[in-house]
């Protein structure tokens, strides 16, 4: 009894000393999931987007890069605006000065880097024969980055770019580029290339002893939200933010066809309706709007999620097909669609709560669906100088016989990626984001072998409350009904983050850095595959090795574009459903 009294005594100072050890040992090895900071800039010239800010080099110099891309990140070199007698629109997001960082390694690029041969990719029948032809000259680049609030990633995988521009193929004008792209990874846990082992962000934040800021998983969880309205962008490492993801999400294998692990799935139709209120057109809702080819009748096809690309690739008869039903003309110098903006009903769809539906397979079975709906809100985006010479207000269709969804989708969708133990078997998921009103973060981890993700309980329609402006008597009837409660709360979360800039002009560039980033991660994930799969080249031969840079640069550029001809064939895969 009385031992019985003096013993809870001494377990307790046991307990809290047990205890302290604990936190100490946790403090140590606690593995949290690491948010990655936006710019406050925004960025054109066919945006405004949000980018992400890191730190490059030894010398911490300041760069924005869209997020999102895989195995080799895309920076532009100061040598980019090298000739003074044109407007230098990549400036703006920070040129990488190579000399500067004494960590840099640029393996065998000439130190002439004019000596550098144009390499470019108009052969291609993939996302660039989007009109553009890109040409740039690029090197190879290993070099820190440092992200704000710590992490800090040695000799990361690079494409440096000493020089790029831009043709669109029916005015035969040359734009400049204006962004590079942060890549987070790919199916391996580092990227080899011609024999040098480079690190890739994510993995190396997750693996790495030496990561002062250790994430959970080899993974990534990103919403890029929009500039007008004012989203801001999330983007976190090794887990995602609750509050990102809406109602039901779609997970599947990352493309297994060509191991450069492209985020593919399958997309069964396009819609457009109206969330509440009267409609702003002479239909309630309408679907099948997607179309391909000769055929008038919907049939799927593979489609791929590329956060580096801006536009909704689709086939000219989809674009066609939305454009009949909007104030929308085709403009053939830019193959984009210019909304009419004197047009009565251009206000009404774009500020009410009208939306178009994407609707893809939610599994490999694809006998369920899961919707991503994007409010028109969204889609009336801006082209500026060099594209055009005074702002236009455009939608972001873009004729493709490769099917890419970018940036202009992602504005309301959720994405992650789980690249798993890094043996190619990687798992990526899609969801609902929400509006403006996103509510109170909520950061999540994700494990190493988690396969899905849990949705918030939020409101997609909650989080557009206030923001869109529902049509009619009957709008004003459901209106106070639903903006009662979660909207007030919400709008006050809205706060956190970006400040929308107004930007100043800039260059255009989403598209170059986008095929430029294209055909080197492409090319870069190629050389960097240890077991030697090697994308097949056009011609169904393999790419030359990495004795030459130029040549094997060059060819693997070409075998990108294969890689691009994929989804027609895999959709054939599919088509069994
Ligand atoms: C960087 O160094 C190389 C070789 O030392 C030189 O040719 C080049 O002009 C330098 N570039 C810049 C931007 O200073
Ligand atoms: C390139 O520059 C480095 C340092 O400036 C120098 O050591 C090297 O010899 C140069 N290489 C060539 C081929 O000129
Ligand atoms: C654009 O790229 C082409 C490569 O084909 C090159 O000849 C041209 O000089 C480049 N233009 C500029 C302004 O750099
Ligand atoms: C951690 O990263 C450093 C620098 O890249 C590297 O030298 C080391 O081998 C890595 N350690 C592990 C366990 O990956
Ligand atoms: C597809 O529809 C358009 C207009 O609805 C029509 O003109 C065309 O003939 C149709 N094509 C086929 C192959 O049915
Ligand atoms: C734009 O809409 C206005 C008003 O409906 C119309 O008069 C004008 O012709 C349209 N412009 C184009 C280019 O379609
Ligand atoms: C899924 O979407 C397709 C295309 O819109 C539609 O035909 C089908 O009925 C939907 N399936 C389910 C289970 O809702
Ligand atoms: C990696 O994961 C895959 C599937 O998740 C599994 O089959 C494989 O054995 C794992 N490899 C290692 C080395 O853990
Ligand atoms: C052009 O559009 C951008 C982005 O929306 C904006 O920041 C800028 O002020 C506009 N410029 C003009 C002249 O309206």
């Amino acid at each position: 009894m009385l031992q019985g009294k003096s013993l809870p005594m001494d377990f307790l100072v046991m307990k809290l000393s047990l205890c302290w050890i604990c936190a100490i040992v946790v403090a140590v090895y606690a593995e949290s999931p690491f948010a990655v900071q936006w710019s406050e800039k925004t960025y054109g010239p066919d945006g405004p987007w949000h980018a992400v800010s890191v730190e490059l080099g030894s010398s911490k110099q300041a760069v924005d890069l869209y997020p999102g891309d895989r195995w080799a990140s895309t920076i532009l070199i100061d040598t980019v605006c090298s000739d003074t007698s044109t407007t230098c629109y990549a400036k703006r997001g920070g040129l990488f000065n190579i000399n500067a960082s004494d960590t840099a390694n640029t393996l065998q690029t000439p130190n002439d880097t004019s000596q550098l041969t144009w390499l470019s990719d108009q052969t291609a029948a993939g996302v660039n024969t989007w009109g553009g032809v890109g040409h740039v000259k690029e090197g190879v680049l290993a070099d820190k980055i440092t992200f704000k609030n710590g992490l800090s990633v040695p000799s990361v995988s690079m494409a440096s770019i000493y020089k790029a521009n831009q043709t669109f193929t029916a005015n035969g004008k040359e734009y400049p580029v204006t962004l590079g792209t942060l890549s987070l990874g790919g199916t391996k846990p580092t990227h080899v290339v011609q024999g040098n082992t480079f690190n890739l962000v994510s993995a190396w934040a997750h693996w790495n002893r030496s990561s002062s800021q250790r994430i959970p998983s080899y993974s990534w969880g990103m919403h890029i939200g929009s500039v007008e309205p004012d989203i801001p962008g999330s983007l976190v490492l090794g887990g995602y933010d609750q509050s990102r993801v809406l109602n039901e999400v779609s997970t599947q294998q990352v493309d297994p066809d060509s191991n450069l692990g492209a985020l593919k799935i399958y997309f069964k139709d396009i819609g457009m309706g109206v969330a509440t209120g009267d409609s702003p057109f002479d239909f309630e809702a309408k679907s099948s709007l997607f179309k391909t080819g000769t055929s008038n009748t919907t049939r799927g096809a593979t489609v791929e999620i590329k956060p580096v690309l801006p536009y909704l690739y689709l086939p000219r008869e989809t674009c066609d097909a939305m454009a009949a039903n909007l104030p929308i003309t085709y403009n053939e110098d830019l193959n984009l669609y210019f909304w009419n903006t004197s047009d009565d009903s251009y206000q009404q769809i774009t500020s009410s709560p009208a939306y178009m539906s994407f609707v893809f397979g939610k599994s490999t079975s694809n006998s369920q669906n899961l919707t991503v709906k994007v409010p028109f809100q969204l889609l009336k985006l801006t082209l500026q100088e060099p594209l055009v010479e005074k702002n236009t207000t455009y939608f972001p269709c873009y004729p493709s016989d490769t099917l890419v969804l970018g940036r202009a989708f992602l504005q309301a969708a959720f994405i992650s990626v789980n690249w798993g133990n890094g043996t190619g078997n990687g798992e990526w998921s899609l969801a609902q984001a929400p509006g403006p009103a996103i509510g109170t973060g909520s950061q999540r981890d994700i494990g190493v072998n988690d396969e899905s993700l849990t949705a918030s309980k939020n409101s997609w329609e909650a989080s557009w409350d206030g923001y869109w402006e529902p049509l009619s008597s009957k709008a004003s009837i459901d209106q106070p009904e639903s903006s009662s409660g979660l909207s007030t709360g919400a709008k006050a979360g809205i706060g956190i983050g970006c400040a929308v800039v107004a930007l100043g002009l800039i260059g255009l560039i989403a598209w170059l850095c986008i095929k430029r980033r294209k055909g080197s991660d492409n090319a870069q994930s190629s050389m960097g595959q240890y077991d030697s799969i090697q994308p097949i080249s056009h011609d169904g031969t393999r790419s030359v090795g990495p004795s030459e840079l130029n040549n094997e640069t060059l060819n693997e550029l070409h075998s990108d574009k294969s890689v691009h001809e994929v989804p027609g064939a895999s959709s054939v895969r599919h088509e069994l459903s």
